[in-house]
């Protein structure tokens, strides 16, 4: 492994807003902060999680845009969080946090109802492995465990693969089989910033034009972004 990855990983251990949890504490575990995020960030702020967050453009960009909610963004690569984490560092935010992990552990990390939004920005479209897809029917039921009812799941994506599963698969066949609970769609562009972005209000134009490592390298290559919006519906909730 490279040194500046090493002094990186040696870095994020100093990071108190840098969680990185031992396997045993999250596998068939509940993690200790689980059901307790309010107390660790010391509010009742809603709680926005990023999923692969990578170098965790969007916590850092929505945490100074809404400082009235918390941030937590969730990725496995240390090298990456470290980027967000020492952002969050120089800018003095204490409305973010990272949490080092695979994202298939959400369960053991949040509780019901704990969650008000979940964005997922440019993951991997996995190609022939529709399971793996962040937004495939294994991600939806392990989300709608830790989103409360009226909260909002975002995907914003350079992938027509990612985007027309999401959007023709996954939701539909997910919506179909629940009983009482779904995704209602609230927005969906494919040409975000060509047609799409202006029908939103200035502070989601704002939190939109946050440009992601990923986001910045397909727009260098000339490829359409797209957005979907969808709130999580519960009857009887
Ligand atoms: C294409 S990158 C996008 C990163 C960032 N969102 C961006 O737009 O620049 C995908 C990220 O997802 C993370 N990732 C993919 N699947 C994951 C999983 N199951 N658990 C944790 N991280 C995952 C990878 O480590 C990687 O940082």
């Amino acid at each position: 492994m490279g040194k500046n990855k090493l002094k990186k990983f040696a870095q994020n251990e100093t990071f108190t807003h840098v969680i990185q949890p031992k396997n045993e504490e999250v596998l068939n575990a509940d993690f200790h902060l689980k059901g307790k995020w309010n107390e660790e960030f010391g509010n009742d702020n809603p709680i926005v999680l990023e999923l692969a967050c990578g170098k965790g453009e969007y916590s850092v960009g929505m945490a100074e845009i809404y400082p009235d909610k918390n941030f937590i963004g969730m990725d496995i690569k240390g090298a990456r969080i470290f980027s967000g984490a020492k952002e969050v560092q120089e800018k003095g935010l204490t409305n973010v946090r990272f949490i080092r992990t695979k994202i298939d552990f959400i369960n053991s990390f949040f509780a019901k109802n704990e969650i008000s939004e979940i964005w997922i920005l440019f993951a991997d479209p996995q190609i022939g492995k529709p399971r793996k897809r962040l937004t495939s029917e294994l991600f939806l039921h392990r989300y709608i465990k830790v989103l409360k009812p009226g909260g909002l799941l975002n995907l914003k994506s350079d992938s027509d693969d990612l985007y027309d599963f999401t959007k023709e698969e996954s939701i539909p066949e997910f919506n179909k089989s629940q009983n009482g609970m779904s995704f209602n769609m609230r927005d969906d562009t494919d040409q975000l910033y060509e047609v799409g972005i202006k029908s939103f209000d200035e502070t989601m134009q704002k939190v939109l034009n946050i440009r992601t490592f990923y986001e910045q390298m397909w727009l260098e290559q000339g490829k359409k972004i797209k957005f979907l919006s969808y709130q999580f519906k519960k009857e009887n909730s």
